[in-house]
């Protein structure tokens, strides 16, 4: 781990090294490993029990090469920086999501696999976003002869395929809940689209999908083939489906969390099924802090986020922008910015 630390290309705080191993997805009672549990017994029923493998143990830190070249990021994606991503050395990273992994698996000869992880991104603050989430990958390959089984073209058949899969999948999990389908962006796969669900009065982004581009497939001599792939965001679905209402609650110890899950309380369509019930949200506390920005600034609002997450760890619930002044005479820019810390299992002191 220190050699790691000391590599001068690393970015990667030590608050962020703890979360490696720490798996919430792989704890059958944590609200994460019910929803993977739950995911897949959609899988075993649509498809047959045990045709989809999962994948839950792979291990984050991955080479550039798996996360952004083996599935085409092109080389000045802004995914690629150090302001985006975590890296451990010049060549590796930490997984910024699960497709890092899409390539060698396809090249190990799995053809219909879901991996689950956490995933790590440099990001800014607030109670729905955190450095280190957990996502689920599906990749299903289709064969030659499953393909001439129709009259569509290929590509139009696993979209039509891929679509209602996951259609299905949402009515697993939330019952009958309002979808749309969004055309979307992804070098991997073409076309792309993204799920939303209606939640709460608000269209929420739960998934990315698409057909595989040739090219991973083809790089997995996988030649008459075609395939879908699907991204989808632990986290988010779970906050919706148990009513979670912030996202460090899942790395909280306290019992008046953990108590409320049980492993086996998923229950299909949430008919019936017990929701998270708060306890008393404790008051915030904030904190103004203002500072000057170098004249040729090369400071980001995610360096910034990293740095109060590092120092104030889980306390930390929103980092905002309040104010921004310019001195025309000395030609510089000071940022003011509040700090929201509100702790999730006690109240706290100024
Ligand atoms: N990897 C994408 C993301 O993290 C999700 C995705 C996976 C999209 C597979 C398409 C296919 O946003």
């Amino acid at each position: 781990l220190d050699i790691l630390l000391d590599s001068p290309d690393n970015n990667v705080s030590e608050y962020i090294f703890e979360k490696i191993g720490v798996d919430l997805h792989r704890r059958p009672e944590h609200p994460l490993g019910i929803l993977k549990s739950a995911i897949l017994e959609y899988f075993d029923s649509a498809y047959g029990k045990g045709s989809f493998r999962m994948f839950d143990d792979l291990h984050p830190i991955v080479s550039t090469h798996e996360n952004f070249d083996s599935v085409l990021v092109p080389q000045d994606h802004v995914s690629r920086s150090k302001n985006d991503t975590y890296y451990v050395t010049e060549d590796t990273v930490l997984r910024c999501h699960t497709s890092a992994h899409q390539l060698s698996l396809l090249k190990q000869g799995e053809k219909k696999f879901l991996v689950t992880g956490d995933v790590y991104r440099r990001d800014t603050i607030d109670a729905t976003h955190f450095p280190v989430f957990h996502q689920m990958e599906g990749v299903r390959v289709f064969t030659k002869c499953e393909l001439s089984s129709t009259e569509l073209a290929p590509q139009d058949f696993v979209s039509q395929e891929l679509k209602s899969m996951l259609e299905g999948l949402a009515k697993h999990l939330f019952g009958e809940v309002e979808l749309r389908w969004v055309d979307a962006y992804f070098p991997f796969t073409d076309p792309s689209y993204e799920l939303e669900i209606f939640f709460n009065g608000e269209w929420l982004e739960v998934l990315g999908c698409g057909v595989m581009q040739k090219q991973i497939l083809n790089g997995a001599s996988l030649v008459d083939e075609e395939a879908w792939a699907f991204g989808l965001g632990l986290e988010r679905l779970a906050m919706v489906l148990f009513d979670i209402p912030d996202i460090r609650l899942f790395w909280t110890n306290d019992e008046r969390f953990s108590k409320q899950f049980k492993a086996g309380m998923f229950r299909s369509g949430g008919h019936n099924m017990q929701k998270f019930k708060s306890y008393s949200k404790y008051p915030p506390c904030y904190k103004d802090v203002s500072f000057w920005l170098p004249n040729v600034s090369k400071f980001t609002e995610n360096d910034l986020c990293e740095i109060v997450r590092s120092t104030a760890g889980n306390l930390v619930e929103e980092v905002k922008l309040i104010d921004e002044f310019h001195n025309p005479k000395t030609n510089q820019v000071s940022n003011c910015y509040r700090i929201t810390y509100r702790s999730m299992d006690r109240s706290l002191t100024d």
